[in-house]
């Protein structure tokens, strides 16, 4: 049946091709698609899976089970990581042989009682747990974190296989099932980590260390093709893309601001010469003119984020809150926090902002500025102490 390749002896993918799809979990623009990996690996005494697909395949995926193995002769399928895009193909399999035992992490054995209400027997594995197939042997390595905190990595020690979940994946749908087979998808690659796993840079540092001394002639990801030309470079560039940020030796402040009126421009002026009087290192961006990857990765360079926003019709302008949602997908080197902003006549934003930052995890610094219109000298002077205030407390801090 086609859809269904012998990767290795015994070892089969049945995956599911989504080459239409053009947004990934309504979140990520895939330009080619993607795929949804699943395998089969038989051993001498058991039948296991590793990974089921998404929903709506799920018709598919059985009959493309059914025809290598009877699904009563299955023993068990392992969930490296419980999000719907590999378990949703779950339900239906366990209702169709409920004695199919389904090994996972701790996280994931609680996560899929929540997601599915079917009932089934699961096995909680450990890290560098075997399982013996019968001349084939499933180990077990724990990566929480990449990208959820369920995730495990399947070793096929016998086939040199490393089945890593999401990691080392891409959304790309190519014309054939290995990375040699298909068009350039390094773009793709890229974008992959950036958009799903760089927050978690420090997890997959720890992920990295534990698989990059294993014999790997085939990488088994979750999406997109598999890696067989040199399997070993995808895991060294996941090393170079999670180092950690270079350290300056030097405090830094990132400086936001959004002026339409040049006057919350002129308070951050102040504001830096207060940061600089106390030897902070200051990156001064404009919101309106500055790129979003520009913006994300001085958020993760920064330990202390100053914000400047105006007030417009009772709120900060759109790019703000675009600009702090990149919080959440990088891990700054420090979050220390401040707000300040010109208003005309209401000037709710500096504490909508103050709020939102609270909830990004920021301590703030500084008792917030905003003042009405354009600032005065006493003004000014309030807003260089601010900056004073916000490097007293880097300096402070380790
Ligand atoms: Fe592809 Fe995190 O699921």
């Amino acid at each position: 049946m086609s859809g269904i390749a012998e990767i290795g002896p015994g070892i089969y993918s049945l995956g599911a091709r989504h080459p239409e799809l053009r947004i990934f979990d309504e979140l990520f623009p895939t330009h080619n698609g993607t795929t949804y990996n699943a395998y089969l690996v038989r051993g001498s005494e058991k039948v296991a899976l590793i990974d089921t697909v998404k929903g709506m395949f799920t018709e598919q995926y059985l009959e493309r089970l059914s025809s290598l193995v009877p699904l009563e002769q299955i023993d068990l399928v392992v969930v490296n990581h419980t999000e719907p895009d590999h378990s949703g193909a779950l339900g239906k399999l366990l209702e169709a042989n409920p004695e199919i035992t389904v090994c996972c992490s701790r996280s994931a054995a609680n996560f899929l009682q929540q997601l599915y209400s079917v009932p089934m027997k699961t096995r909680v594995v450990a890290e560098g747990e075997e399982i013996d197939l019968g001349g084939k042997t499933l180990r077990f390595i724990l990566a929480p974190y990449l990208h959820w905190p369920d995730t495990i990595f399947t070793y096929l020690p016998e086939a040199k296989i490393l089945f890593p979940c999401d990691a080392f994946g891409a959304h790309f749908c190519g014309d054939g099932l290995f990375d040699d087979e298909v068009a350039d998808f390094s773009a793709e690659f890229e974008h992959y980590f950036d958009a799903i796993m760089r927050p978690f840079k420090d997890k997959i540092r720890e992920a990295v260390a534990k698989v990059e001394g294993l014999e790997i002639e085939l990488l088994c990801p979750s999406h997109g093709p598999l890696l067989r030309r040199d399997p070993k470079a995808a895991i060294a560039r996941y090393k170079e893309l999670a180092a950690p940020v270079e350290d300056t030796g030097c405090k830094r402040a990132l400086l936001l601001t959004l002026s339409p009126h040049g006057n919350t421009r002129k308070m951050a002026a102040a504001v830096r010469e207060g940061l600089e009087a106390r030897g902070i290192e200051v990156v001064e961006k404009a919101i309106a003119v500055a790129c979003q990857d520009e913006l994300r990765d001085e958020i993760e360079r920064s330990d202390a984020l100053v914000v400047g926003v105006p007030t417009i019709n009772r709120d900060a302008p759109p790019p703000v809150w675009a600009t702090l949602s990149l919080v959440s997908t990088v891990t700054p080197r420090g979050r220390l926090g401040a707000v300040f902003g010109s208003y005309g006549w209401s000037g709710e934003a500096v504490n909508l902002i103050e709020e939102r930052l609270k909830g990004l995890k920021y301590t703030l610094a500084a008792a917030p500025l905003h003042y009405r219109f354009a600032p005065t000298d006493e003004d000014i002077q309030a807003c260089r102490e601010l900056g004073e205030q916000v490097a007293a407390a880097l300096l402070e801090a380790k």
